[in-house]
């Protein structure tokens, strides 16, 4: 009974029933005048959708011509381009923008804050390398630089360790206020281990997430939609719930909870991706105090119950503050899992914690041990440029970019949505930091139409479109500028295409309801076209 006043209320906090309810819902596509008019507009809207729909295709075609020939011609033979080639835009639209706004998945530069594609395009990037790059790509250029050449004599040998490691963790010890250190290679094995050592101490079953949070894609982290297999000794428990603090105090068979601190700026809900962008319920914000004192009282919870706290930092390490969400949110956890931009540009996942519960063997019972290895763990190069970055953090130059980096960005969130207020445009921005999501205020079935738009004005985001845009700290004054200028450029655009056609009877709650019936239909018909 505890557990089920835990769950959050959404889909999203029940995982058995997301992934059943996933198995229903039958494939159906808009073709036709239908893509243009599901939201029952006026022909004359419809028209003027095809007619921007049509101008942008076209601008497509010779803005990226190489880039998208060469990802059409790579696509069957990339499983990943396919799954996210697919997944930009609801489905019952994804069919005629995958044929029709190919903007191309090459690259081949990069300079700044802008990327340049095979057609020779600068796109303004936001779309942060997936929250790696956060000290700008020409940062990491020279920090591998220089790890190759610091790591050259060693080379990729493994095993014994390049004297960097040593200064590594000195380091990190430092930064994460912790006495160990273990090194993987990617942030999702970081959290394997953490979790995995939390279990071998406490001798528990249970892993606690909060619901939305992304962890990596193991299977543990991950319960619901998908991962094929169920997770039995996963709870998804509600964040900032009373209920959940509750579960954590009663239950004796929780080892430890995963806290991501992004969901400060959505608690309760996942990444949020344009695939998923039905209508416009999405929202954001961050109160920093109140997911402050939350964390708090979670660790204290979690401290008076014998269960292991660990703070995720994979995404926000770095890039909240140089000591990251531990300092930004004022908690302490006792395994902390840092990635992305601390290995310098190339793959990282570390694993930072208290000795006790780093230690994988025990005296008084030696072959009861707690095993973790990986070939690839403290390669020379990565090391290096690793190195090269918690270097970096102590020059003036870097320690300029995170002085009052809040106010910039917030400011910079601020003026970018006074800026689309005064247009009177249906779209507003929120902000945890550097890390961005855009919201809608009246309701549309077309937001996801936004990401194309954006990209025609040389915005680059990533394939979860105007989900998440990701910021480089290095980005300036006049670039950001540009960047706002452009933004609400394509959103007057979007406009003029008549895409944000409202009625007062297309609200969110209709948007909905009429999908679902389009799915029933669809399911018990056959047909819904
Ligand atoms: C909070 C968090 N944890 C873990 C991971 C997984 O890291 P990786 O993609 O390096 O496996 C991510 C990746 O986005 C993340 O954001």
């Amino acid at each position: 009974m505890q557990l089920s006043l835990a769950k959050h209320g959404s889909l999203a906090g029940h995982s058995k029933w997301s992934r059943r309810l996933a198995r229903l819902v039958p494939f159906y596509d808009y073709q036709g005048d239908r893509f243009f008019a599901s939201d029952d507009c006026p022909a004359e809207i419809a028209q003027r959708r095809r007619t921007g729909f049509d101008r942008l295709a076209e601008r497509y075609r010779t803005m990226f011509p190489r880039s998208a020939a060469l990802t059409v011609e790579a696509r069957a033979g990339i499983s990943d381009l396919q799954f996210t080639g697919a997944y930009r835009v609801p489905f019952q639209y994804s069919r005629l923008v995958r044929e029709k706004l190919v903007g191309g998945n090459f690259l081949a530069a990069s300079e700044g804050v802008q990327l340049i594609d095979l057609d020779g395009n600068r796109l303004y990037d936001l779309t942060g390398s997936y929250g790696v790059n956060v000290l700008g790509y020409d940062s990491y250029k020279r920090f591998i630089a220089e790890a190759v050449e610091r790591a050259g004599m060693l080379g990729p040998v493994l095993g014994g360790y390049h004297p960097v490691v040593a200064d590594n963790v000195a380091r990190l010890r430092a930064l994460s206020g912790l006495d160990e250190v273990s090194f993987h290679m990617s942030g999702t094995e970081a959290v394997m281990q953490a979790v995995r050592l939390a279990r071998y101490h406490t001798g528990r079953s249970h892993l606690v997430r909060f619901t939305g949070a992304y962890h990596g894609w193991w299977g543990e982290v991950q319960p619901g939609v998908g991962n094929p297999v169920p997770e039995e000794r996963t709870y998804t428990l509600a964040d900032m719930s009373d209920h959940t603090l509750a579960v954590l105090a009663r239950r004796r068979d929780i080892a430890c909870v995963l806290i991501n601190p992004l969901q400060a700026l959505h608690p309760n809900s996942g990444a949020p991706a344009d695939s998923a962008l039905v209508d416009s319920s999405r929202r954001a914000g961050v109160d920093r105090k109140g997911y402050s004192d939350w964390l708090r009282r979670v660790a204290d919870t979690c401290r008076a119950n014998g269960i292991v706290l660990i703070l995720d930092d994979v995404f926000t390490g770095f890039r909240l503050a140089i000591g990251g969400a531990q300092d930004y949110f004022g908690v302490r956890p006792d395994l902390v899992t840092y990635g992305k931009s601390l290995g310098g540009g190339l793959p990282v996942g570390v694993l930072c914690g208290r000795a006790d519960l780093m230690r994988r063997y025990r005296d008084d019972r030696p072959v009861d041990i707690c095993f973790a290895r990986g070939t690839f763990n403290s390669h020379p190069y990565v090391m290096a440029a690793m190195n090269a970055f918690l270097r970096a953090l102590e020059t003036a130059e870097v320690r300029q970019l995170y002085d009052g980096l809040d106010e910039r960005w917030n400011a910079r969130a601020a003026r970018l949505n006074t800026m689309l207020a005064e247009e009177d445009l249906p779209v507003r921005v929120a902000n945890l930091s550097t890390i961005w999501t855009v919201c809608y205020t009246a309701p549309s079935r077309y937001n996801w139409m936004l990401q194309f738009y954006l990209r025609a004005e040389g915005l680059a985001l990533s394939w979860v479109g105007t989900g998440r845009l990701i910021f480089s700290l290095d980005y300036d004054d006049a670039a950001f500028a540009e960047v706002a200028s452009r933004f609400v450029a394509a959103a007057r655009k979007m406009r003029e295409d008549g895409w944000w056609w409202s009625n007062p009877a297309l609200t969110d709650k209709a948007i909905r309801r009429r999908m679902l019936r389009e799915m029933l239909t669809h399911r018990f018909s056959g047909s819904c076209r």
